[in-house]
């Protein structure tokens, strides 16, 4: 499949239309921004360990019944997936206290919760992402009530595999942020990517943050990290 004109350019990717209308091509950068892009640099491979992780790990939630929007990945940075329309909602899932739950909530990091708490933010750089509930998010009408009970669902059984599939690699999932897309069709489809720059990692031995915390709070070791995310996941063949 070949890529025609650019559509979008985020944060740390670029969207690419495809010359059939289903299908759009990702194009993962190695750029790297923080707190609503005022903090901005260069995590050399990012790119290229965003784009494999995900495409792995979306492949593994599909067959535990999770739908995606991944279609087949083209090189180290490029993928093919189902062109949606995304629900702007970001969708947090916490199993430990960190990052913003804990600043919010005057608590230190590190406190493992009973069961998963799930949030929900409006996906709107100008406004910060303001934390919203379903009746926020009903009354700015940016999901029915149906889908945000399917997106509740699957955020959850995400959490189920991928926390399962992580201890196995000796890595705690602390946190993640997923988003939703609509096909054409209106059936809810996982998108966006599932990577370091959108969860927490912290060894399971150690402790230490293996994630983009190293790059928002100037910890050092940033590639690093992101190089040892991807031979937890793939072995030392990565
Ligand atoms: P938070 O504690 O800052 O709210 O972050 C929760 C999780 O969401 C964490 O794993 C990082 C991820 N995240 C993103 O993917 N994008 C963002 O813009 C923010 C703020 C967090
Ligand atoms: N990438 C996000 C931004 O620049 C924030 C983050 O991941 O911390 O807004």
């Amino acid at each position: 499949m070949e890529k025609t004109v650019q559509l979008y350019e985020g944060k740390a990717k670029k969207v690419y239309a495809t010359d059939d209308p289903r299908y759009v091509i990702v194009s993962y950068k190695d750029d790297a921004t923080a707190f609503d892009g005022t903090k901005k640099g260069t995590i050399r491979g990012k790119g290229a360990v965003n784009n494999r992780m995900s495409n792995f790990l979306m492949q593994k939630l599909a067959e535990e019944g999770v739908p995606t929007h991944y279609v087949s990945e083209i090189n180290d940075r490029e993928t093919v997936v189902k062109k949606v329309e995304i629900v702007p909602l970001e969708v947090i899932v916490r199993n430990v206290s960190a990052g913003h739950f804990a600043s919010r909530y005057g608590v230190e990091e590190g406190i493992v919760f009973d069961e998963p708490v799930l949030e929900f933010s409006y996906k709107n750089d100008d406004l910060h992402d303001p934390l919203l509930n379903t009746s926020h998010a009903l009354a700015l009408k940016l999901a029915t009530r149906e889908e945000i009970e399917t997106i509740r669902f699957m955020a959850l059984k995400v959490n189920q595999v991928l926390k399962a599939f992580f201890a196995q690699c000796g890595v705690n999932l602390i946190d993640f942020k997923l988003e939703f897309g609509r096909l054409p069709n209106g059936e809810i489809v996982l998108a966006d990517e599932i990577s370091p720059d959108t969860c927490r990692f912290w060894d399971a031995k150690t402790g230490e943050k293996l994630d983009k915390d190293r790059f928002r709070r100037d910890l050092g070791n940033v590639e690093e990290a992101y190089q040892e995310m991807m031979r937890r996941v793939f072995g030392e063949q990565a």
